[in-house]
């Protein structure tokens, strides 16, 4: 169980004040963020579980949401942001992950785009973004974040491609600090969205996966090359050996080449 007093306390004139809503168990808090957002909730809200029984990942994937070991967590956004940048959202939460991992945990963490969060090669959280759209327009967005936070193992197969910040820093984790953190971290990153600050250029630097990395692409026939930047829109690009392709819908891992 989470100190919900102590979350709402610090979350005071934040842009996630008087907005957090907390389950215990919850089929999944991106699901219901999803049916909130339709029924008209405001940006910021966040929906926070402390078990998911039906939690779920990129790819159509299942997310491994054992009761208290980890941080679930949704948050309803509503920026000002056009369709063809709304890959973004993604860019800069796997960022704010980041930062709350470094600041909280004291650990470095690297993002595999759009954002795996990973320490020592192995995947400490997920982020599945799910968005509307109106026109060209973004109506708004849910950020689901699954954290891995004290797990001191994990069932097979995930045991070979995934940590906590338990397994990696050697200490137990206070899921408050962490989550506050976090929620700190993105909100930054939201104003840093319609700031002109340059997303593109900061992701490039958080992350060892945009540039120069040889890698294989789980998309089309599959395929491999070498990272060679991101495009506008926020899309990996990849020099192969017929030219560059763009990846679009993720599913990179690191290749022999
Ligand atoms: C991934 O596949 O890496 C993304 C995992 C996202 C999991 C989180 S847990 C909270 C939120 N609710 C869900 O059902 N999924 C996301």
């Amino acid at each position: 169980m989470y100190d919900l007093a102590a979350l709402e306390t610090a979350l005071r004139g934040s842009i996630f004040d008087d907005k957090l809503d907390y389950f215990a168990t919850i089929d999944s808090t991106n699901t219901h963020a999803l049916a909130q957002a339709h029924e008209g909730a405001p940006h910021g809200s966040v929906y926070l579980a402390g078990e998911q029984t039906a939690g779920r990942g990129r790819g159509g994937h299942q997310w491994h949401s054992r009761p208290e070991d980890g941080i679930y967590v949704s948050i309803l956004v509503r920026p000002q942001l056009p369709a063809d940048r709304s890959l973004w959202l993604s860019l800069i939460a796997g960022m704010a992950v980041k930062t709350a991992v470094a600041q909280a945990a004291k650990l470095e963490a690297d993002i595999r785009w759009p954002n795996d969060v990973l320490i020592g090669g192995k995947k400490c959280a997920g982020i599945l973004v799910e968005s509307a759209f109106a026109g060209n327009a973004m109506r708004h967005a849910v950020i689901g974040i699954g954290l891995n936070l004290n797990h001191e193992s994990f069932p097979e197969p995930l045991s070979e491609t995934a940590t906590s910040l338990r397994l990696a820093s050697g200490h137990l984790q206070l899921r408050e600090h962490v989550l506050l953190n976090l929620l700190t971290a993105l909100e930054q990153e939201l104003a840093a969205l319609n700031s002109g600050d340059d997303v593109l250029a900061r992701f490039t630097g958080a992350s060892t996966w945009v540039q120069g990395k040889p890698v294989s692409v789980a998309e089309d026939e599959g395929y491999t090359g070498v990272t060679c930047g991101l495009n506008p829109q926020g899309f990996l690009q990849v020099e192969t050996a017929h030219g560059v392709r763009t990846v679009r819908s993720g599913g990179v891992r690191p290749s022999e080449l």
